[in-house]
């Protein structure tokens, strides 16, 4: 099959990165028998110095027309001075929304190899932990009304929290067709025992898990998700959640496999067209050295093949090679222990394209 992606480069180690994942998704092609055909276009500081916009249209125009996009990462100090709607952040806003993508998938994944890294005792560490979070991108509190007003108790300012019952069977259907392809369970994480919002929330995800009577699905308040995390994050597999509790629960799961640069994240909507990056920034401090890790860029590669394209097999072929080369001992700068030698970007590639 001939496959389209759209490549967003993007500013500071994307390029690194992104050129990365293209090669490990090359020697993926020529093991199973696809072609990729990588379009490359510019997107956040580099587009504004190109073209003096962040998210020029002949990149929306690029994107849309693909079967997917892949972005590495974009921003950088040199561009923190300019105007809201210039800076490279406005492009990752312009783009979510010009694709129409309301989900947020965040695995956190520990490796087996890495567990060191992990900052939970080693007899929960021990356990495994490979979760992965759904959280809803465009909705709830983030979106709600908000504002300020004087009371006869001086100013107040509000912000309100809705959700319809729409924009909830969509983000629990991400999640349902997703546990199909992992472990079958769900669980959904909301405030019921307060929140008016919530409770249509855990209402809706329980009458939309009817259609998959295969899946089993499970409720966990906010607060007693945070804790069970830390406890006991072995009993997660897929989380279902809002904007809010997905923005706070999927950086305190991405902290419990210790790095940065080896997690993936998928943003999805309606259809299979998605947008696959590092959950990582540009980093400008380590840009243009050759050292930055490619992995978390290497497996949004393989998420994609998963989730937009339907290449179970190819998906897993590279994360089985991420998976060995880690378990050789080989490490990047950031993910290196003292005294331990340590691969470039490049090397870290070569690695994993020799394992596939
Ligand atoms: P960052 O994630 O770029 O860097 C944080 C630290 O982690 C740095 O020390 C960096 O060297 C290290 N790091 C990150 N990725 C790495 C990798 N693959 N290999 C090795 N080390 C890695 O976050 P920071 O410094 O807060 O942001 C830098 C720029 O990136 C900012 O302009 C920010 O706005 C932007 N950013 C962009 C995102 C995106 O495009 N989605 C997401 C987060 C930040
Ligand atoms: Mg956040």
């Amino acid at each position: 099959m001939n496959y389209n992606i759209a490549v967003i480069e993007g500013d500071g180690i994307g390029p690194e990165i992104v050129q990365a994942s293209i090669r490990v998704m090359e020697a993926v092609g020529v093991r199973f028998g696809h072609r990729f055909s990588f379009q490359k276009v510019l997107m956040g500081g580099c587009a504004y110095d190109a073209t003096g916009n962040p998210l020029p249209k002949e990149t929306v125009d690029t994107c849309l027309a693909s079967d997917s996009v892949l972005l590495g990462a974009v921003g950088g100090p040199k561009w923190d001075t300019l105007p809201g709607h210039l800076r490279p952040e406005a492009a990752l806003l312009g783009i979510r929304k010009a694709l129409g993508l309301y989900a947020n998938l965040r695995p956190a994944q520990l490796f087996s190899s890495l567990a060191s890294a992990c900052p939970l005792r080693a007899d929960i560490a021990e356990k495994g932990i490979d979760l992965i979070i759904v959280r809803e991108l465009t909705g709830g509190i983030y979106f709600g009304e908000r504002g300020r007003r004087q009371t006869k108790n001086g100013e107040e300012a509000y912000d309100t929290e809705a959700y319809s019952v729409k924009e909830i069977e969509r983000i629990a259907r991400v999640a349902f067709d997703l546990a199909r392809k992992r472990k079958k369970s769900v669980i959904s994480i909301d405030k019921a025992n307060v929140l008016e919002s919530s409770r249509l929330w855990r209402e809706t995800v329980h009458a939309t898990a009817k259609e998959y009577p295969d899946v089993a699905v499970s409720d966990m308040l906010v607060d007693n998700a945070a804790m069970q995390l830390v406890r006991n994050p072995s009993q997660f597999d897929v989380v279902v959640t809002s904007n809010m509790f997905g923005d706070i629960l999927s950086d305190e799961a991405s902290m419990l496999t210790g790095s940065i640069g080896l997690l993936s994240s998928a943003s999805l909507g309606d259809g299979t067209r998605g947008l696959y990056e590092p959950i990582h920034g540009s980093a400008p401090d380590i840009a243009g050295k050759g050292i930055a890790n490619p992995i978390a860029t290497i497996l949004s590669g393989a998420l994609m093949l998963r989730l937009s394209l339907g290449l179970e097999q190819e998906a897993f072929a590279i994360e089985n090679a991420v998976n060995s080369v880690l378990a050789k001992g080989l490490r990047t700068a950031d993910i290196a222990r003292t005294g331990e030698d340590t691969l470039t970007c490049s090397q870290m590639t070569d690695a994993v394209i020799a394992c596939l």
